[in-house]
């Protein structure tokens, strides 16, 4: 068999083994895993880790924003960030405006990604579920491979009111899509803000104030409860404390697909870096807050014990300086007008590796599952992306699990001008990215042209089947 490439002599970390193979590339593809095999070009893999490439289920990138402007990651700067920190391919995010169709976004948003160096899906933010969106547009949509839809519970002008979640949920189970939920208490965020801007207490650390735990928590519940009376699946984002796992923990355990997300800024951020000096507390400005050091390690409970499924960076493509980033509202704004969000892309294998393998907190088998494996299952991936094996698409990371950095912005390649990490001292990292059979990345050099990532359509797939259990038997969103 005649092969493009072959990593040789590594170790092969899937979702659920380890074993020392050559790993031989045809086509794009992997075509074969065997003792030893020769091609064309070939890669010592030798004391390396060889992982399948990192799927990142929820990244913003050059997503436009309600007020005409666009966040400032572009997909040129994004693939390029993902491939330098081991991540092949992501979903990211086409907003729906208020009082917009569905339509008036996309079709842009479309145009813009076809610049993406990496492989690249979609979810569909729902912020106006009228009748034409949900009986027309939404299928449609789903049709079109895009099989997840995003809803805010918080947020303006996104959120959504529980009448309106309903009709999303039952627009995703009568089209088969999961459904993926950002849950904070819109009323109580506003009620707590306006006091806190009342009293003066207008400082970036007062971001934190503004959302404790229990309006996370208690959106989380009525998410759950949501869902469970539609009986469709969904995912819940970016969960920051063992005490909103916990309500997913209890969903689990009563045999709903109700499935948990956490991300990197979750284990190495706290609320206490949002009260750094004069404005630099925006930089770590993200919802729901960052909590603190004794959350952070409950959380790694959470992770282990499989309550938390997928950790995803949940990027943001807005700078520190600058007229679009955090400043948009100007140095001093109060915290409600700074843009929520931190960036990640290519940090978010390190952290989790760092955090959880080098300090021994979950197996590198559970590393590979969290951020690559379970996001490829839980959105219909799976197995073209998220593992080692004959068929999957040749997407691959050469990681060193010993090697120590330091991260520094200048390392990430993201058109952010900073990183919340700066200064982290990590252990494990990738040397090189494989996406699709190229060699995307070698020793921090990326090497990759715009256009050569693919829209990843996504079919039906058995795990976000309703699971049949109708509240009294009555189906109030019955298929067409
Ligand atoms: O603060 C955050 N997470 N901003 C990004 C939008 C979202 O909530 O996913
Ligand atoms: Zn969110």
């Amino acid at each position: 068999m005649g092969l493009d490439l072959v990593l040789r002599g590594g170790m092969v970390v899937t979702g659920s083994d380890s074993f020392r193979a050559d790993v031989g590339i045809s086509g794009g593809k992997i075509a074969v895993l065997a003792e030893r095999l020769d091609g064309a070009q070939v890669i010592d893999a030798g004391g390396l880790l060889v992982l399948p490439g990192g799927v990142d289920t929820h990244c913003h990138i050059e997503q436009p924003e309600p007020d005409d402007f666009v966040q400032e990651e572009s997909f040129i700067s994004a693939s390029a960030s993902c491939f330098a920190g081991g991540t092949t391919s992501v979903i990211c995010f086409v907003p729906q405006f208020k009082g917009h169709a569905i339509a008036d976004t996309l079709t842009d948003y479309r145009r813009r990604a076809e610049q993406s160096m990496m492989d690249y899906s979609f979810h569909q933010i729902i912020t106006d579920p009228t009748d034409d969106v949900v009986e027309r547009e939404i299928p449609e949509l789903i049709a079109s491979g895009i099989r997840s839809l995003k809803v805010f519970l918080t947020y303006d002008p996104l959120h959504l009111d529980d009448r309106q979640y309903l009709r999303v949920l039952a627009a995703a189970r009568r089209n088969r899509a999961l459904v993926t939920v950002h849950c904070e208490n819109y009323e109580a965020i506003k009620w707590r803000a306006e006091a806190l801007v009342q009293a003066g207490m207008t400082a970036p650390k007062y971001h934190a104030w503004s959302r404790p735990k229990v309006v996370e928590r208690e959106a989380t519940h009525r998410a759950i409860a949501l869902a469970e009376l539609v009986d469709q699946p969904i995912q819940i984002f970016h969960v920051s404390c063992s005490e909103v796992a916990e309500e997913i923990a209890r969903a689990k355990a009563r045999g709903l697909k109700v499935w948990g997300e956490t991300c990197p800024q979750y284990f190495v951020l706290g609320a206490a870096d949002m009260d750094r000096p004069g404005f630099e507390g925006a930089k770590f400005m993200c919802s729901p807050s960052p909590r603190d050091a004794e959350s952070a390690a409950a959380l790694w409970g959470d992770v282990r014990r499989g309550t938390l499924d997928v950790v995803s960076s949940d990027h943001c493509g807005f700078s520190y300086g600058g007229s679009l980033g955090k400043k948009v509202h100007g140095e001093n704004a109060a915290f409600p007008l700074v843009p929520n969000g931190v960036p990640g892309l290519a940090t978010r294998l390190a952290i989790v590796f760092s955090e959880g393998v080098s300090k021994g907190r979950i197996d590198v088998n559970h590393f590979v599952r969290l951020t690559a494996t379970n996001p490829a299952k839980m959105f219909g991936l799976y197995p073209r992306k998220g593992t080692i094996a004959p068929g999957a698409d040749a997407d691959v990371v050469l990681w060193d699990p010993g090697k120590r950095v330091t991260t520094t912005n200048a390392l990430l390649h993201h058109a952010i001008d900073y990183t919340p990490y700066e200064g982290l001292e990590v252990t494990g990292w990738p040397v090189a990215t494989i996406a699709g059979g190229r060699v995307v990345m070698r020793d921090g050099k990326v090497q990759a042209q715009p256009g050569e990532g693919r829209f990843l359509a996504r079919d039906p797939y058995p795990l976000i089947a309703p699971t049949g259990v109708l509240a009294d038997g009555f189906d109030a969103a019955p298929p067409g």
